[in-house]
C-alpha cells in the first residue's frame, strides 16, 4: 500500500534568546508568574535579516539533508505560517527559490497553531494521488513581529522559528511505517477569543495578536482530548499503544490536562515549550525535530502529532516512524 513516509526532519531558530528575565526589564511581569501559568522559560526572537522564509529555509536544508533527498527531488512545498514574510507570494515560493527546487508546487497553508497539522494531512492527500513523491511540510513563524509589546497577557507567551519534515510516498507493508490517521476540524464561532486586528482586506495594516487565554484554554483541553480520541478509534489502537505524543507547544499546563484526559503518562510527551515558548505552527515540527534528535523518537515508534490554534482550528495525526 501507498503511505507518506516520515522520512527527515530540520529545526530553525533565530540567533537571539531571550529570557524570561530578559523580558521582566521591558514588560511589567516575572519570571515566576511566566514559569508557573505556562512552564516557559525562553523564547527565540527573529533578528535583522531573519523572517519566516529564512528560518523555514534553514529548517529546510536540515531536513533535506536528514532524509538524504536532493531539492531537485522535491515536488511539493506546504509551508504552514500565519506570518509569511509579505501578503503574496506565498512564502513557501520563497523557499522553493533558496532551495533551488525547481518546478513542481509551493503554497502556504494557513491554520494558526495547527498549521502544521493541516500541511502535512494535505501533503499526505497529494503524494497518495501521485501528485508529487517528494514533499517537504513546514511549519515557520515569526509570532515576535505581531505581537503587542505593551500587552503583557500575550507578549510572553510566543516565540519565533521553523521546523520542517520530509515526506516520501513509499510503498509500504500493512504494519510498515507512514500516515495511519487523520482528523482536523474547525469552528470560526471563536474568532474573538484568538485573532489579529488586522489584515489587508480590513484596515490595510498587518495587526497585533489579540487573545483571551484563559478561554483558549478552556476550549483546547476538550478540543484536543476528543480529536486525541477519534484518531485512536480510526486507527483501532488505545492510547498506551502511543510511543509519544508531539502536541502544539502552547503552555505546559495544557499539555498535562490533555495527557491526563487521555490516562497517558506525561513522560511520553515531548516538551520543549520551555525552551521556544509558543511558535505557533513550528512548534510540532520543532519538538518532533528535537526529540528525534535527541534519540527519543526512533525509527518504529508510534508517535501521534496534535495541535489546536486561532479559529479555532484542531487536529491530529497519527503515525508510524
Ligand atoms: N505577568 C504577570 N501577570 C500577568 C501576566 C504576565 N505576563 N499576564 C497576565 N497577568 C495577570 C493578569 O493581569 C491577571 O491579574 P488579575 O487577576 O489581577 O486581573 C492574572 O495574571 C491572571 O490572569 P489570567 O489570564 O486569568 O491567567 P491564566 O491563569 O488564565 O493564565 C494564560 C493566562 C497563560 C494565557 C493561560 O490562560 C493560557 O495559557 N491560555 C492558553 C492560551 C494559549 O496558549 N493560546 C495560544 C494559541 S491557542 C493554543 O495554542 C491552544
Amino acid at each position: 500500500m501507498i503511505r507518506s513516509v516520515i522520512t527527515g526532519s530540520g529545526s530553525s531558530l533565530p540567533r537571539d534568546c531571550v529570557t524570561n528575565a530578559d523580558l521582566e526589564a521591558r514588560v511589567d511581569t516575572t519570571d515566576e508568574w511566566i514559569v508557573e501559568r505556562t512552564g516557559i522559560r525562553q523564547r527565540y526572537i527573529a533578528g535583522e535579516g531573519e523572517t519566516t522564509s529564512t528560518l523555514a529555509t534553514d529548517a529546510a536544508r536540515k531536513a533535506l539533508a536528514d532524509a538524504g533527498v536532493d531539492a531537485s527531488e522535491i515536488g511539493l512545498i506546504i509551508l504552514a505560517t500565519a506570518t509569511p514574510d509579505h501578503t503574496f507570494p506565498a512564502s513557501a515560493t520563497q523557499v522553493q527559490q533558496a532551495l533551488g527546487c525547481r518546478g513542481g508546487v509551493a503554497f502556504d497553508v494557513q491554520a494558526v497553531c495547527s498549521g502544521f497539522l493541516y500541511a502535512l494531512a494535505t501533503a499526505d492527500s497529494l503524494l497518495r494521488t501521485g501528485m508529487a513523491t517528494k514533499a517537504l511540510v513546514i511549519g515557520a513563524e515569526t509570532f515576535s513581529r505581531i505581537l503587542d509589546w505593551e500587552d503583557r497577557t500575550t507578549c510572553v507567551l510566543f516565540g519565533d522559528g521553523a521546523g520542517a519534515v520530509v515526506l516520501e510516498a513509499q510503498d509500504v507493508a500493512e504494519d510498515g511505517p507512514g500516515i495511519l490517521a487523520t482528523r482536523l476540524h474547525a469552528d470560526g464561532e471563536h474568532k474573538d477569543l484568538l485573532y489579529v486586528d488586522g489584515g489587508p482586506s480590513t484596515t490595510g495594516e498587518v495587526g497585533k495578536l489579540r487573545m483571551k487565554g484563559r478561554e483558549v484554554f478552556r476550549h483546547a483541553v476538550v478540543n484536543l482530548a476528543d480529536v486525541l480520541n477519534e484518531v485512536l478509534g480510526d486507527a483501532g489502537i488505545t492510547a498506551q499503544e502511543i510511543d509519544w505524543v508531539v502536541p502544539h507547544q502552547a503552555n505546559a499546563r495544557i499539555l498535562d490536562a490533555t495527557a491526563r484526559k487521555l490516562g497517558l503518562s506525561t513522560d511520553k510527551i515531548v516538551v520543549t515549550v520551555d525552551q521556544h515558548a509558543n511558535t505557533s505552527a513550528a512548534s510540532v515540527p520543532l519538538a518532533f525535530d528535537v526529540a528525534r534528535k535527541d534519540g527519543r523518537i526512533k525509527s518504529g515508534d508510534m508517535v501521534m502529532f496534535e495541535a489546536m490554534g486561532g479559529g479555532f482550528t484542531w487536529g491530529a495525526t497519527l503515525a508510524r516512524l
